[in-house]
């Protein structure tokens, strides 16, 4: 496990694109595994900058989005399809057929979990893979009691997460209470995870990820066993870990 320590959430952001860019130009990630939420919105526009600034095709690359939330339509303003067209995909260059993400309005769910699971794996999977942390350690939307075995599935959203998204429904009420998500096994067959944590509300979380015990109670413990991470934390973020990380 890889760990930077940088001051804030600019620091982290511009980090965190820089560290995508250079696997872009090298072309060591040709499956660009996708997260949404408040944390990689910086990354994203960092990146946008530095792939115009270098005139970066990406007319190559597939994307695979996380977990979208079940019952929004693509067009949904809520949706996170629509989250990632305005922060990503309408500024380069990917050919919409190639950006990913589960659809929250099939009509028949465990068959598109299936289909998204083998979408995956005809790509070749994930060369890197992008993610958050919940407050409560979820990775994806695989809430605490997730088994490390699972594949792509539905789930019930926990109250914490629910209340945390809520910031961005203009109703609180209207946030789903399911989701499609990657399964923690599909996340950690993933080649290399990059993941990002601002903020002093993650530091419980990224205390466990990085010292607690590999257990299925705090999803993101998992990840003490993957091969090839890298962890961007901010000061806040890492103000709970003990072990000195410089
Ligand atoms: C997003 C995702 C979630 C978020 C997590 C943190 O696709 O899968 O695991 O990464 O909920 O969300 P923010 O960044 O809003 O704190």
């Amino acid at each position: 496990m890889k760990i930077m320590k940088v001051e804030n959430y600019q620091n982290m952001s511009e980090k965190g694109a820089q560290f995508i860019l250079e696997k872009l130009i090298n072309r060591e990630v040709n499956v660009l595994g996708l997260a949404t939420g408040g944390t990689p919105v910086g990354l994203y526009e960092h990146l946008i900058k530095k792939i115009h600034n270098k005139g970066l095709s990406l007319s190559h690359l597939h994307t695979v989005n996380l977990d979208e939330y079940i019952g929004l339509a693509a067009d949904d303003p809520n949706s996170y399809h629509q989250y990632m067209e305005d922060v990503l995909f309408k500024h380069i260059d990917i050919p919409s057929n190639n950006a990913h993400l589960p659809h929250g309005d099939a009509e028949n769910v465990t068959y598109e979990c299936e289909r998204y699971e083998q979408l995956i794996h005809q790509l070749g999977g994930v060369d890197l893979q992008l993610l958050g942390i919940g407050n409560n350690g979820h990775i994806g939307f695989n809430e605490p009691g997730s088994p490390f075995d699972g594949r792509t599935m539905v789930v019930d959203l926990a109250p914490s997460t629910i209340e945390a998204n809520g910031r961005y429904f203009k109703d609180p009420n209207n946030v789903p209470r399911q989701a499609i998500t990657m399964g923690i096994k599909t996340i950690m067959d993933s080649k290399s995870i990059l993941l990002l944590a601002s903020g002093v509300e993650k530091a419980e979380a990224i205390k466990e990820l990085i010292e607690g015990e590999v257990s299925e109670k705090t999803p993101a413990t998992v990840l003490q066993k993957h091969p090839n991470i890298t962890i961007i934390a901010d000061e806040e973020a890492l103000s709970l870990v003990n072990k000195t990380i410089v």
